[in-house]
């Protein structure tokens, strides 16, 4: 493919083509949400090659993908404890590597692995093209509640400004993964929460810088766009992945998204909750 001005499209295309059509330097952040080589059935075999056919083919998009990076942008990529050492040893070798953040999914306790410990957090690396890097963290700071403030009214906290705007977030992510009663749920076997998407594209990508996510899957880097006034790129595969990512933007110009963007939200979660469902099911987040 040769080089388009896609900004602003979702493509219903193979990722590794559609890289190829994005001009050099020109993207703020990337936000890779790929297939994690587990074997996840995404309606095709993108997740089931075996473990030295995933590597060669992580390798191949993350080649692909990290020239199209401006000097000051980002990328940040979900994986698991079983490939992030190796993914992690390649990106080193190409970009500077900022954190690695552990999104806990809130997973409840209920039996679980007898032979290991129960694995219930993704691997995110946060890697930069330089140590040049553009990173907002008021848009990301978590505010301390009223009676958090009172607690802290002794001399030595007074006009502090971590205390009036709030903290910065810490390494640990803990967010419920999606159930059935939040309102931002599609059908989609992987979807990630918008407030962690979102707070990626409000800390590392300048309002109407352009955000690329290569394996879009239900569309919620789209959706973090849209309701924070950057641009994206995306590229989905399954065409009924596509076909959502559709709908969803459609509800978001139309103005029934039932979603507040974490900006309206106040950095700290709190979920919309479908308000007919099992009420039961909100125990377990
Ligand atoms: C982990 S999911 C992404 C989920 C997404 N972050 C969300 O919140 O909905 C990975 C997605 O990549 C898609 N995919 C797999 N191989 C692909 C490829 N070569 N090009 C584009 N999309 C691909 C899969 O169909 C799947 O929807």
């Amino acid at each position: 493919m040769s080089e388009l001005n896609l900004t602003d499209t979702i493509l219903n295309i193979d990722a590794l083509e559609g890289i190829l059509a994005i001009p050099d330097l020109s993207v703020d952040l990337v936000i890779a949400d790929p297939p994690y080589g587990l074997g996840k059935d995404y309606g095709n075999d993108s997740d089931k090659k075996g473990s030295s056919e995933f590597l060669r083919w992580t390798e191949k998009w993350l080649s692909l993908v990290i020239p199209k990076i401006k000097p000051t942008g980002s990328l940040y990529i979900f994986t698991t404890w079983r490939y992030s050492p190796e993914i992690f040893v390649f990106l080193k070798s190409r970009m500077f590597m900022v954190n690695e953040i552990i999104w806990d999914r809130k997973v409840p306790s209920m039996g679980g692995s007898t032979r290991k410990y129960s694995s219930v957090h993704d691997t995110i690396g946060f890697f930069t093209k330089t140590k040049d890097y553009y990173f907002d963290l008021d848009a990301v700071r978590i505010p301390y509640n009223e009676e958090t403030k009172k607690a802290r009214s002794r001399s030595i906290f007074l006009g502090k400004k971590w205390l009036e705007i709030g903290y910065n977030p810490k390494d640990v992510w803990s967010v419920s993964r999606l159930h059935r009663i939040h309102s931002e749920r599609e059908n989609h076997p992987t979807q990630k929460p918008l407030e962690i998407i979102e707070r990626m594209i409000r800390a590392s990508c300048p309002e109407n810088g352009l955000v690329l996510d290569p394996f879009a899957g239900s569309g919620t880097t789209i959706a973090a766009c849209l309701l924070n006034n950057r641009h994206y790129i995306a590229f989905e595969v399954n065409r009924r992945y596509y076909d959502i990512i559709l709908q969803r933007i459609e509800r978001i110009h139309n103005g029934s998204y039932d979603v507040t963007p974490l900006a309206k939200r106040g950095n700290n979660g709190s979920r919309k909750t479908k308000a007919s469902r099992d009420n039961g099911q909100l125990s377990l987040l």
